[in-house]
């Protein structure tokens, strides 16, 4: 048999999703489930090999073809670009990225350039730039409701799932930005060499969404 197919998975909740999927196609993911601190584990009766990594380590390995798939949030896929397939959108880890502001705040009120805070600075700009409008984009690292509350930002663009952390943040959507949720992604040469074999795998997961 040839070589495992090597699928990279984001690391947490995709990683979970992606082997319940596995698992609906009737995979045998217990290696994966009794992983420990192991980052590289067998399916062998899928010939695949999971690697579990950050989404954005996800877009490179798959970018430089070490891996030859991946699973990886839109989010990321969106901030990163990259050249390599969208193969399925997944359906699973749905959320999606919002433009907030502190409750009531007239965003779009007055001639000042706006200051925006993110994780994302190249989805914001391009909302923005779409948009035509002028605005300062600052990178935060983490937990973004911050910015707006200590007055470093007008608003944020942000991931928002259930909404629960702008909710008890007195913050709200004031726009929707994009949806967002897992896809799988391909190396461009994989596709070509194992093409058989992926669009195998593909078929069967469209199968089971
Ligand atoms: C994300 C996002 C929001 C929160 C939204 O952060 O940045 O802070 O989840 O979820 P909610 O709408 O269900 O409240 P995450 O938990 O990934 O942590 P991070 O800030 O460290 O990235």
């Amino acid at each position: 048999m040839s070589r495992p197919i090597r699928m990279a998975l984001t690391k947490g909740r995709l990683e979970k999703d992606t082997v319940g999927l596995l698992e609906k196609l009737g995979f045998d993911c217990t290696a994966v489930r009794e992983k420990g601190r192991k980052l590289i584990l067998p399916v062998p009766d899928a010939n695949l090999e999971v690697v579990l990594a950050k989404a954005n380590d996800v877009i490179t390995y798959v970018e430089h073809g070490v891996c030859d798939m991946g699973v990886v949030g839109k989010d990321t896929i969106m901030e990163m670009n990259g050249k390599f397939y969208e193969l399925v959108d997944l359906g699973f880890g749905k959320c999606k990225f919002a433009l907030a502001t502190k409750k009531d705040y007239d965003f779009y009120g007055g001639y000042g350039i706006k200051t925006i805070a993110t994780k994302y600075p190249n989805v914001s700009r391009h909302f923005f730039e779409k948009k035509g409008m002028d605005t300062e984009i600052i990178k935060i690292e983490g937990s973004v409701e911050l910015a707006p509350l200590l007055e470093l930002a007008d608003g944020i663009v942000d991931i928002v799932e259930t909404g629960t952390t702008l909710k008890e943040n007195g913050l709200e959507v004031i726009e929707d930005v994009a949806p967002i949720s897992a896809r799988l992604i391909a190396n461009t040469v994989s596709l070509k060499m194992r093409q058989a074999e992926i669009e195998g795998l593909i078929k069967l997961i469209e199968e089971n969404l």
